[in-house]
Order: structure tokens, then C-alpha cells, then sequence
């Protein structure tokens, strides 16, 4: 039996935006009285694209100041990045050698980010998922909190701890850890807003990576920013419907609710109930009222702590090495298991 950990890790590439703060940073705030945490800003995982060291380096203190903006409390709980825990590439390279190819070649994040030039995408894009259920496992996490996107890396995470604790099953016994050795880690998606769509097309997600800077709305965006891209968001003619099942085949419509109901902390049906025969343009005000009241703060105070960057270096440096002594204990239980 493991006890409960969460681990959750956002990526320093580009503006974090309303999907990320729906979907992910949010969630991680509120787990926070529950349960024990340790919240990374996985930069390991942002070289497996091109990176700007200038760029990566600031977006790296940008991740951490939205954490702490948004409530976490690295006091509480550990703040750190993923590069300053070697550990978390060592376990990476052990599931290297327990994960299978074909699992990694079903993997459809990378499919899409390696894009039509497959044979140019780096070796490390390949293998993210690997180092993913390494940055979980090294921990023994046995809670994730993510978007819809990141489910089927969940279970490729499974897969690998299921496989580890079966081939090395009578190891692990021998050293006194039981029958497994690492958790089969659960994914913690649910509510509204699990899958933020684009503000331009209810097709495709909101991500960091979409040419159009009115698809999404960045958590550094001020009042105006916010108010101009939701008046400009995509709607279809109707008015909203009184109920969530006149949600379906209407994406934009279902996205701009959602996102409603996860910034007010109610149902999708409770907004339809507020808000049911309305315009979209008297919805749209409504939606920016919420929106700035929610997320100006944050970005006023992830503005502040920018200014500060020896305060977040500290914080970081801080909990990369009461990471660091977590994530010890497990490489060293796993070369006992090995045999090394
Ligand atoms: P991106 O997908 O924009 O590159 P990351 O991969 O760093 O961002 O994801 C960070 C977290 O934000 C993950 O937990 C992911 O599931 C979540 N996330 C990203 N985009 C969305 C979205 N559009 N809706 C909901 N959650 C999202
Ligand atoms: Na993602």
C-alpha cells in the first residue's frame, strides 16, 4: 500500500494559458489540503523541441510564479524543476529498457508534435513518455491531476509500473518491498474543463502551440487582453440553451460554458440555469466579469514575483532538494532491485 502523493508537472515552453490553468494549475491548488504534493516545472521535458536557453530560463521562473500565484504553497508542498533531480533521467532510462516499442509508437502526442517530418524529430519526443512515468514514479505519486491530453500517458505510466514490479516480481520481494514495487498511478480528471478548446475553432485544444494569439487567453494577459479575445471568441447564432444536453454538436458554445462553470467553481448546468436564452453577447460579458476577476489577480501577482527571480530561484533550489531526497531512496531501491 502507497500513501496517497500527487505529482503534477506543467511544461516551460511558451505562454501558460487558460487550459493549463483550467486543466492543470487549478486542480493542483485544491489538492493541496488533501493531499500530499510535489509540483515540477518539467523542463527536461522542453528540449525534446528547440529551445532559446533565454527563453527557457525565463519560462522556467514563469511556471514557477503561476504555481505560486495561484495558491501553492512551497512550503507546504515541494516546488521544484525536473532538471535539478537527476534522478528523474536515470529512472527514465531504466523504463527506456521495461517500456516496449510498440507501446511508444501508439503514443498520439507524438504523432502530432513530430508532425509530417518524423525522421527529423528528436529521439527524446520519442521517448517523453518514459521520462514522464519516471518524473511520476520516482516518487512513487499514486495521483496525477491532468487534461483530458495527457490520459494516454497515464497509462503507458501504468503500463511500465506494472511490467517493472512483474519482471523483477521475486527482487523485489527478496529486498522487502512486497509484490510491487511502484504504485499504478490513477489520473484525476474530472469536472468542466477538462479539455480547453481553442477560442477560434472548438475542434482543436487550446495549446501554447497555435499560431493565433486569439485562440487562447495567457495567464499574463491583463483586463483588456481578456475582454477583446472572449468578445472575439467563436459562437454560432443561438442563444445558449436552458439545459447541457443542447451543448452537443455546438463546441463553441460548450467550450465558453465550460470554461464559465470551472472559473466559478459550479456545474455546467448551474451556468445554463443563470444563463439559459441569452445572447452571446450578454453571455460574453458576463464570461469576462469571471475571467478578470479570477485571473487578473494571478497575473498581477506572477507579475510581482518576476521581479523577484532570486526569490523564485530560492524557492526552487528549496525544493529540489527535499526532492532530491525522496527521489534517492527510490533510484537506490531500484539498482538493489536491478541487481546493480
Ligand atoms: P501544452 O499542452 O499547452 O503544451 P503542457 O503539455 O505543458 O501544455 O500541459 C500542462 C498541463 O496542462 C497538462 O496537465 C495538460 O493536461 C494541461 N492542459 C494543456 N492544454 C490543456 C487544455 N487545452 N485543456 C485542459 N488542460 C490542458
Ligand atoms: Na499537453
Amino acid at each position: 500500500t502507497f500513501k496517497e502523493l500527487v505529482f503534477s508537472g506543467v511544461q516551460p515552453t511558451g505562454n501558460l494559458h487558460l487550459g493549463n490553468y483550467l486543466g492543470a494549475i487549478k486542480r493542483f491548488v485544491t489538492m493541496q489540503d488533501t493531499h500530499e504534493c510535489i509540483y515540477c516545472v518539467v523542463d527536461m521535458h522542453a528540449i525534446t523541441m528547440p529551445q532559446n536557453p533565454h527563453d527557457l530560463n525565463r519560462q522556467i521562473r514563469e511556471v514557477t510564479a503561476a504555481f505560486l500565484a495561484a495558491g501553492i504553497d512551497p512550503k507546504r508542498h515541494i516546488v521544484f524543476n525536473q532538471s535539478q533531480v537527476s534522478e528523474h533521467a536515470e529512472l527514465a532510462w531504466v523504463f527506456n529498457c521495461v517500456a516496449r516499442l510498440g507501446w511508444l509508437n501508439r503514443m498520439t502526442q507524438f504523432k502530432d508534435k513530430a508532425g509530417k517530418d518524423r525522421e527529423n524529430a528528436s529521439v527524446g519526443l520519442y521517448a517523453y513518455p518514459n521520462l514522464m512515468a519516471a518524473d511520476i514514479l520516482v516518487y512513487r505519486a499514486t495521483h496525477v491531476p491532468v487534461g483530458e491530453d495527457q490520459k494516454q500517458h497515464l497509462e503507458l505510466t501504468r503500463d511500465v509500473a506494472q511490467k517493472f514490479n512483474n519482471d523483477w516480481a521475486d527482487s523485489i520481494a527478496e529486498h522487502g518491498f512486497g509484490d510491487a514495487f511502484f504504485p499504478l498511478t490513477e489520473p484525476l480528471i474530472a469536472g468542466p474543463a477538462t479539455r480547453v478548446m481553442s477560442l477560434r475553432d472548438g475542434s482543436k485544444k487550446m495549446s501554447k502551440s497555435d499560431p493565433s494569439d486569439y485562440s487562447r487567453i495567457n495567464l499574463t494577459d491583463d483586463a483588456d487582453m481578456i475582454a477583446q479575445k472572449i468578445r472575439k471568441a467563436k459562437t454560432d447564432a443561438e442563444p445558449l440553451p436552458s439545459e447541457t444536453e443542447g451543448l452537443r454538436a455546438r463546441p463553441e458554445a460548450d467550450n465558453l460554458v465550460a470554461i464559465y462553470a470551472a472559473l466559478t467553481d459550479v456545474s455546467p448546468a448551474e451556468v445554463l440555469r443563470d444563463h439559459g436564452g441569452s445572447q452571446f453577447s450578454g453571455f460574453k460579458s458576463a464570461l469576462v466579469d469571471v475571467a478578470v476577476t479570477r485571473l487578473a489577480p494571478i497575473a498581477d501577482e506572477m507579475r510581482r514575483l518576476m521581479a523577484d527571480p532570486g526569490h523564485i530561484d530560492a524557492v526552487l533550489a528549496d525544493g529540489s532538494g527535499r526532492a532530491r531526497v525522496i527521489a534517492a531512496e527510490t533510484m537506490n531501491a531500484v539498482k538493489d532491485i536491478l541487481g546493480f
